[in-house]
């Protein structure tokens, strides 16, 4: 009998209907459209209204990937929930969309994974799938990051990078040659402080100061160069490995996936690994950096556009807070 293997079944996406513009931009904070442009490729992104949660986004991506899949609810096993900016500090975002989608009771656990969210999300399901635990596992990515964000001058190179967003997989078991051909996961603690997000803190007793909202402790802070400096490395560090581990060449790719962190580093892979424009999808320039749910956004738009057709070669790559990195090797 043929090896059991996990294969994208479905995928969906959702981005807010709030469209804001880099001019948008500029009126609250000392930026220019061009500046932004110029330097991370954005011309707009989306933000959730008040009160919208990753879990509320993801709703529209996960029932398009359910639809996708021809699967219902009741078919899935599993949640895994990928997000840095879950609903609430506790509990976790997975149980909460299990809730308000009426799913069964079935397990739900978040991961914080950063922008390698899908990365290490899908290298977990895929192991339940081959182990034979489950056969339909629902992979959600899903961000807030707006609120997240200092609109001020003070914020002015993170805020201008990140959008709201959701994008969902259904990921399934088959016996047929096709799915993840591989993933491959790092990490590198000691660059904690250049992406993260310190307060509130559990190492505090007083969780929320006055002292660390005024320094703005509770906004995400990003130190713009060394992100730069060790995405430009990583991404086609790993992408040759996931290469190499199948016994493939760039040559063999249909699709790369880049996580959306900006269109300079995108270029920049695309330059390094030799590839032509129309074996690169890239759509930050409307969304800008949605975290974890920029490679299933990606994947989601790629497939309704017919960029990714079955038996392609999609491989999907991601760098972010932590340092995390990774990446996958799909046949489609
Ligand atoms: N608008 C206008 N000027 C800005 C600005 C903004 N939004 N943000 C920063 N600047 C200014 C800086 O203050 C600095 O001014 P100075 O020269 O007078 O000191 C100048 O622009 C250059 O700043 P710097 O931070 O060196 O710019 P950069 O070329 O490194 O570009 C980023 C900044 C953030 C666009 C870039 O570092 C980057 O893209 N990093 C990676 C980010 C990323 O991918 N994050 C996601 C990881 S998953």
């Amino acid at each position: 009998m043929n090896k059991i293997r996990s294969y994208i079944k479905g995928v969906g996406h959702n981005v807010p209907d709030r469209v804001v513009t880099n001019d948008e931009l500029s009126k609250l904070m000392d930026t220019t459209d061009q500046w932004i442009v110029e330097r991370t490729g954005i011309k707009e992104r989306r933000f959730a209204d008040e009160g919208v949660g990753p879990s509320d986004l993801a709703i529209p991506a996960v029932e398009n990937a359910l639809q996708d899949a021809n699967l219902s609810k009741d078919d899935i096993d599993l949640i895994i929930f990928a997000t840095i900016s879950s609903d609430y500090y506790i509990p976790g975002a997975g149980c909460i969309l299990q809730d308000k989608m009426g799913f069964g009771n079935i397990g739900a656990f978040d991961i914080k994974t950063s922008c390698a969210g899908f990365i290490y999300g899908i290298s977990m399901a895929d192991q339940y799938i081959k182990s034979g635990t489950f056969d339909n596992i629902l992979l959600v990515c899903s961000e807030v990051q707006s609120t997240t964000m200092d609109l001020s001058d003070r914020g002015r190179n993170t805020a201008v990078i990140f959008g709201d967003g959701a994008g969902a997989i259904v990921l399934s078991s088959t016996t047929e040659d096709r799915g993840i051909l591989s993933t491959h996961l790092h990490s590198d603690g000691k660059n904690v402080k250049e992406l993260w997000l310190k307060e509130p803190s559990t190492k505090s007793s007083n969780r929320l100061s006055k002292e660390s909202i005024e320094r703005g402790d509770h906004f995400l802070f990003m130190n713009g160069r060394e992100v730069f400096r060790h995405a430009v490395k990583r991404f086609p560090e790993t992408i040759n490995e996931s290469l190499e581990f199948n016994g493939l060449t760039s040559e063999d790719i249909d699709l790369l996936v880049p996580h959306q962190a900006n269109l300079r580093i995108s270029d920049m892979i695309q330059k390094k690994m030799g590839l032509p424009d129309n074996k690169v999808f890239n759509n930050i320039q409307k969304y800008g950096n949605t975290t974890a749910a920029s490679i299933p956004i990606c994947l989601s738009e790629a497939k309704k556009e017919g960029r990714i057709n079955n038996n392609d070669l999609v491989v999907c790559a991601a760098f972010g807070a932590g340092f995390l990195w990774g990446s996958t090797v799909i046949k489609w």
